[in-house]
């Protein structure tokens, strides 16, 4: 039987790892999971009921009473600032990590059809949620080129906005998710670094296809 692959695809935001996934999954066939949308899933849903994020119990408790696993993870509101802000402001307690951690864990190793392994990507998944993974990968980008990536993004989605306003809302999500005590965003000592800010996503992406194909020789 060929081995599972499990590929760990760690970045800031818009730092283009989603677009890299993708393409990845599609190519070697492997099942794909946004973890981050898991997040924005959980900040909707306290959002929805009303529930001040700051109130941790009554944050822990919905969450815990709702199932990830019917949730409907391609809801494009899930993409706009102001649930992505609120996703990172929530992500920080470990109670949240942990419901999320059982679901990402079940995700990654289950078997997914004709599936040949899966990726995920989001801040913690070749530190915490996979770090026994086969390859993994942490991208970053400069703040201008992330910043014009998302305002882009936003303007496709027909979410108007002002630039100016989505560079402050990925200087602060950097901060927050880098400095956070539990799970900081962190590049694992294995991962390979690609930096994208002078690369186009072809070009992001046939690098880090070498490097799979060179795992699987
Ligand atoms: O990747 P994203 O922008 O969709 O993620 C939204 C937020 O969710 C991000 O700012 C922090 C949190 N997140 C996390 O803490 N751990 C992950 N593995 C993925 C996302």
């Amino acid at each position: 039987m060929k081995k599972h692959i499990t590929v760990a695809i760690d970045g800031n935001a818009a730092s283009g790892k989603g677009t890299l996934a993708k393409k990845l999954a599609e190519y070697f066939n492997y099942a794909y999971l946004d973890t981050g949308k898991l997040y924005r899933a959980a900040a909707l849903l306290i959002m929805e009921k009303g529930i001040d994020y700051k109130d941790i119990k009554k944050v822990i408790k919905v969450i815990k009473d709702y199932n990830f696993y019917n949730s409907n993870l391609k809801d494009n509101f899930l993409k706009s600032d102001e649930i992505g802000t609120l996703a990172s402001l929530i992500s920080g307690y470990q109670e949240l990590r942990n419901i999320l951690l059982t679901y990402q864990r079940k995700f990654a190793y289950e078997q997914h059809d004709n599936k040949l392994g899966v990726i995920l990507d989001g801040r913690d998944i070749g530190s915490v949620v996979l770090p026994e993974a086969n390859i993994k990968f942490f991208i970053t980008a400069s703040i201008s080129v992330r910043t014009e990536r998302r305002w882009k993004e936003l303007i496709s989605l027909g979410q108007s906005t002002i630039k100016r306003h989505v560079e402050e809302d990925i200087r602060d999500r950097d901060k927050r998710d880098s400095n956070r005590k539990n799970s900081p965003l962190i590049a694992s000592q294995d991962a390979i670094l690609i930096d994208t800010t002078n690369l186009e996503a072809n070009e992001v992406f046939s690098l880090a296809k070498k490097h799979i194909e060179e795992y699987l020789l």
